[in-house]
């Protein structure tokens, strides 16, 4: 079995969207540099730096499923219709859309909470990773103890309000072990795991 994993772009004061979801200043590292990343599963090429090219290339050949809450299939309207990693994505929900409810959807919407979602993605990524979106739901698994490594790109912004990542933790205070720090361009890449 595959490890869980989050990751998100966040500010230094630790938001990951701003007022109403925005993500356009977060995101200026995806188009910073000169390296071509093609976004697996989709027509998209992000332009980074080389050392953030190899750390994605990394860290999303590891992925063998997705799973995220309603807010971020919502935010990204669906990413267009394509599966964001190229693999089985899981939509946690308590209401599916009806418009994707369909033989050939790319998504499979889950309405018995995260626990059920992650069995199913785990079990659709046989050896590989779970790569997992969506504050609520990275905080839902962070709260039962199922979350193994966090991937913050942390960009050097202060955002003021916003969303943020680790808000409705009831855990009280959680480990991290740094894996690895990788300085790059605009953005610094950080891996922890979560001390259980
Ligand atoms: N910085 C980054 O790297 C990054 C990347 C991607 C997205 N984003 C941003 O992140 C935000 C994503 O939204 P979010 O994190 O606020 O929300 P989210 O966690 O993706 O989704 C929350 C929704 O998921 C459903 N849900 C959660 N837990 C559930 C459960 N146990 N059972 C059934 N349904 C459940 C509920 O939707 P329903 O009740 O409506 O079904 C809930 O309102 C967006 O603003 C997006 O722009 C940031």
């Amino acid at each position: 079995m595959g490890k869980v994993m989050a990751g998100f772009t966040m500010s230094l004061d630790g938001f990951i969207a701003g007022p109403g979801g925005d993500v356009q200043q977060l995101f200026k590292w995806y188009s910073m540099g000169d390296t071509d990343f093609p976004l697996p599963g989709t027509d998209l090429v992000f332009k980074v730096s080389r050392a953030s090219a190899e750390r994605m290339r990394q860290a999303w050949a590891s992925f063998g499923a997705f799973m995220t809450g309603r807010g971020d299939f919502d935010a990204s309207n669906a990413w267009g219709g394509q599966v964001l990693l190229g693999v089985p994505t899981f939509i946690v929900t308590h209401h599916p859309p009806q418009e994707w409810l369909r033989a050939d959807s790319p998504f499979t919407f889950v309405t018995e909470g995260v626990e059920a979602a992650l069995e199913r993605a785990t079990a659709a990524a046989g050896d590989k990773n779970v790569a997992v979106g969506g504050t609520t739901i990275v905080q839902q698994l962070l709260n039962a103890g199922l979350l193994d490594e966090i991937s913050i790109e942390l960009v050097p912004l202060l955002l003021g309000k916003g969303i943020r990542l680790f808000d409705h933790l009831t855990t009280g205070p959680t480990e991290l072990e740094t894996i690895k720090v990788i300085e790059a361009p605009g953005v610094t890449h950080l891996t922890y795991r979560v001390v259980k």
